[in-house]
């Protein structure tokens, strides 16, 4: 029933002690960037930019430690109604990363993948994530997924849209429709579900990310403002993770009796 990773010995030989247990696959909800920014009396927008470096740190880790996919939710349907100039700068930053970042991602092994209503993203964006996506198609080492313009909402309903086009063109028999094929009328659907949701900055809530493939993860909050993010924090998230017992719905006897 466990689907994360025992992390290896060879692991345990650097720096900062391994987890018992890795997660197969982290999604981040990457919070705080304003109120750091604000703390400090600086444009949002440095919030952001300094929560990139963030990303660097985290990704660098995931793909060393073992984590086979890692999903940064980077844009919600719902930050669309933020001010105009915020959108453009972040818009503008998520074309300088994916530009500057895609050595990082050639020379570590890692496949970018991206999820959300992408037609929504201004063409400098989408050209950038579509170039970095096909440059990395055959990578293996770890899946990189930003969620962009994604909301969990919008994947559902866009799903059953689908669901029900197929139904009504007769080539889907609505008593057929199970949670597994369900799922395949998602956004990625070969991607397993989150083990571990980290949220930053002491919010406790899952605001429309994956409200689909978030059912058994475990939630661990993190006190810490996006760009303070460091290694040593997401460590602590993942050796609070390891300490958990997963059940699946099922007693402890019968997961321990597996
Ligand atoms: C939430 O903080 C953060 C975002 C809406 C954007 C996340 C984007 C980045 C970390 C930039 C770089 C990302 C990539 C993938 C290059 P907030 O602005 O809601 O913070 P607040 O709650 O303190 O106002």
């Amino acid at each position: 029933m466990t689907d994360a990773i025992v992390a290896t010995s060879a692991a345990d030989s650097t720096a900062r002690t391994a987890p018992k247990v890795v997660p197969r696959h982290v999604a981040i909800i990457m919070d705080g960037n304003g109120r750091w920014a604000k703390r400090r009396f600086l444009p949002r927008i440095e919030g952001h930019r300094n929560g990139a470096k963030s990303v660097r740190a985290v990704v660098e880790e995931c793909r060393r430690l073992g984590v086979r996919h890692l999903t940064l939710f980077a844009f919600s349907t719902e930050n669309w109604r933020r001010p105009q100039d915020e959108v453009g700068g972040l818009m503008s930053l998520f074309v300088q990363h994916l530009e500057s970042e895609l050595e990082l991602l050639l020379k570590n092994d890692i496949r970018l993948r991206a999820m959300g209503d992408t037609a929504r993203l201004p063409p400098a964006v989408r050209d950038m994530l579509r170039r970095n996506e096909e440059r990395t198609a055959g990578l293996q080492g770890m899946d990189l997924i930003l969620a962009v313009s994604y909301g969990g909402r919008d994947e559902l309903v866009q799903a059953a849209r689908k669901i029900a086009a197929a139904a009504r063109d007769g080539e889907l028999d609505p008593l057929a429709i199970t949670e597994e094929s369900f799922g395949r009328y998602l956004y990625l659907p070969d991607v397993p579900d989150p083990d571990l949701l980290i949220r930053t900055s002491d919010e406790t809530r899952i605001s429309n990310f994956l409200l689909w493939q978030l059912a058994y993860a475990e939630i661990v909050v993190s006190p810490v403002l996006w760009p303070d993010f460091s290694r040593d924090e997401f460590h602590r998230c993942l050796n609070v993770f390891a300490g958990r017992s997963r059940r699946f719905g099922l007693t402890q006897e019968q997961v321990e009796g597996e």
